[in-house]
């Protein structure tokens, strides 16, 4: 019996055993039969979780494009692999075949090469969602480079941060991008990151709007011309299993963004499985994430899943608001869609629209919704059931992290009976534990606890980029032995399990993990501003928004507080960007400290989400007064 596509629930069952009792066998099967190697490996796993250490498929040789392109051109050459919806409508979808996106990647790979980017180096990516993006991530697996794609919603000192932190020599970037009816400056960002960027020797630049740019010389050049002359055949560079594939930063809730190192064998392994599964992708089937290729989301289930599978997948530049909000479904049966992955933010937002937009469209292809990045409620899973799904597509609630490589809780469609808001069970390989207050295990169902994983699965990051303490620090220190995902989760009465949010100070807005540390640290560089704190508060559509109390250093300040208001969010959209802009600012005198001068988050949560009813005891805050005063003034 192959492993490979699980097809019921008994099997699911068997699969899952399988996959507990006997990992390595496990894994060994699925590698063996379904992947291009150029030497199989030594060992399986080896694994340490106190240093923490983990390798799978030591001694393995391969390229993970030759998996993700060469194997399928005999089979497939004609077959769409990318298919390109632009931002604008009336533009015309491109449908780029595997031999077509063999040529394209073939032949940036050698301009990569002849700009002097060698396996291991760090080649910034920073790139609307244009076939060049997918690309050029390909093209660097091609010759072993370590991409680092910089999500282009990131302003130009979070992009600076990022290619300094793992030295990138190159930047790939675009004129501009479109969004919606907007255009972006993006050469513009980087030129202005690039002042702090003293290691960067490169930038290669897609033309995708047009517009005018300056061309510093020496270091940028259009990349059209260097793709007309390159060669389109490039010898893939041979890697071992273990060789870094790519860094993708992440927000800590402290400190700088944390670079998540993912290496090439098992990332492939796991999400080319997973991808298979989840949506139970079949050879003719559409296939659409609406996601962007900067967040793990788009690496993991547009690029690399997907085309492992020889899968047709879609990249869409545009937003769902744009020209209507009827842009999701229009696609949908434009191009007759049988997966259809995105985020509960997107769902929430589209709810609030009605009907009509979607009536008038026929949805009648789908077969399997998808849910990712966040807890969905309950009321936004009904609404896609019954209003997109009509009750006939199961919806996928996938719960995994950009530092698990793929997905690791989640339903199989068709197989695992679905409950609104449950991710419901483990994926094969995954062996979760819920973990108490004082660090036991919570065995049995109907728990409540700290959701760790107690054993290593193929795609998950090794290190981050230059900081393995931190590594060890983060996830493999607050419970032994286990990784600790910083989520908290429950577990019903059936083993299902549900994702109840962070128990640390990242917070999820619209999918997108912020941390609060860097928000404060932007707020905090405006002049007027002493001290500030920031937590999160529940929001209708994005899931979670900010709130912000900031404490000005003369509190009798004059100018007009929404102009002060409207500097802060400008400090922070220049820092980090506009995702992380707060909702509301509260000016304040002070803010609750414990004795040692910690902040009291828990506290100032309470009142930004308007229960203030149960605050515990606050006698031994060092200034309990300013509670009430906090109170009184919230907004
Ligand atoms: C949250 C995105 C509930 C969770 C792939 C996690 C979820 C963080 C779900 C990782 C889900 C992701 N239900 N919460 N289905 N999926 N999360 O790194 O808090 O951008 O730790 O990876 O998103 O976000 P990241």
């Amino acid at each position: 019996m192959s492993n490979y596509h699980i097809k019921n629930l008994e099997e699911y069952f068997q699969v899952y055993r399988k996959s507990i009792r006997n990992p390595e066998g496990f894994w060994e099967e699925v590698a063996e039969e379904h992947f291009m190697w150029h030497k199989k490996w030594d060992r399986v796993l080896d694994w340490d979780f106190t240093k923490p250490e983990v390798k799978w498929f030591e001694g393995a040789k391969l390229n993970i494009t030759e998996n993700c392109i060469d194997r399928h051109l005999r089979i497939r050459g004609d077959k769409t692999a990318i298919l390109f919806e632009p931002n604008d409508p009336k533009e015309e979808a491109q449908h780029i075949s595997y031999a077509q996106l063999s040529e394209r990647v073939n032949k940036f790979a050698n301009v990569l090469k002849a700009q002097g980017v060698k396996k291991g180096d760090r080649v910034c990516i920073y790139l609307p969602m244009i076939p060049e993006l997918a690309v050029s991530v390909l093209a660097c697996a091609r010759i072993g480079a370590i991409h680092s794609v910089v999500f282009a919603g990131f302003s130009s000192t979070a992009l600076a941060t990022r290619i300094n932190d793992c030295d990138c020599k190159m930047v790939i970037t675009s004129d501009g991008s479109y969004r919606g009816a907007k255009t972006i400056d993006l050469k513009g960002i980087v030129d202005e990151a690039l002042e702090q960027c003293e290691g960067v020797e490169t930038v290669l630049i897609a033309k995708r709007i047009h517009s005018d740019i300056e061309m510093k010389s020496g270091r940028d050049q259009w990349l059209e011309p260097l793709l007309d002359e390159a060669s389109a055949d490039c010898e893939p560079e041979i890697m071992d299993a273990e060789d870094p594939l790519f860094i993708l930063y992440t927000s800590g809730s402290t400190g700088k963004p944390k670079g998540m190192v993912h290496t090439t064998a098992g990332y492939m392994v796991y999400t080319a499985y997973t991808f298979k599964n989840v949506f139970q992708y079949r050879e003719e089937d559409v296939y659409w994430c609406t996601a962007d290729i900067g967040w793990i989301t788009g690496h993991s289930y547009i690029v690399y899943g997907p085309l492992a599978n020889g899968a047709t997948t879609v990249m869409f530049e545009g937003v769902p608001s744009y020209p209507d909000f009827g842009r999701f479904w229009e696609i949908v049966e434009k191009h007759k869609i049988n997966q259809f992955y995105t985020a509960p933010t997107a769902i929430r937002a589209l709810a609030k629209q009605g009907t009509e937009l979607i009536e008038n469209h026929d949805l009648s292809s789908l077969k399997v919704l998808g849910s990712v990045g966040e807890p969905i409620n309950e009321e936004a899973w009904h609404w896609y059931n019954d209003n997109i799904g009509h009750k006939n597509s199961p919806i996928v609630d996938t719960w995994w992290q950009t530092e698990t490589g793929g997905i690791m809780i989640t339903p199989i469609p068709y197989v695992t009976p679905t409950k609104p808001t449950y991710a419901t069970l483990p994926f094969p390989g995954i062996q979760p534990a819920l973990m108490d207050e004082n660090g036991k295990e919570i065995k049995g169902n109907q728990a409540d606890g700290r959701l760790c994983i107690k054993f290593p699965w193929p795609s998950m990051a090794r290190t981050i980029w230059g900081n393995h303490q931190r590594y060890k620090d983060t996830y493999f220190s607050a419970f032994e032995n286990m990784y600790f995902t910083g989520d908290g989760a429950l577990r019903d009465e059936v083993g299902y399990y549900r994702i109840t949010g962070r128990v640390d100070d990242v917070i999820i807005v619209s999918g997108h993990n912020l941390g609060t540390a860097p928000i404060e640290d932007a707020v905090n560089e405006h002049p007027a501003v002493a001290e500030s704190a920031i937590v999160g508060f529940p929001h209708d559509v994005k899931g979670n928004a900010l709130y912000g109390y900031v404490i000005l250093k003369n509190f009798g300040e004059t100018r007009n507080q929404d102009n002060l208001r409207k500097e802060i969010n400008q400090m922070i959209t220049e820092q980090i960007g506009p995702i992380a802009k707060l909702d509301k600012i509260q000016f304040t005198q002070g803010l609750p400290k414990t004795r040692s001068g910690k902040i009291m988050r828990r506290i100032l949560r309470k009142i930004a989400s308007k229960d203030t009813s149960n605050l515990g005891d606050t006698s031994t805050l060092l200034n309990p007064e300013v509670v009430q005063d906090i109170i009184d003034n919230a907004l």
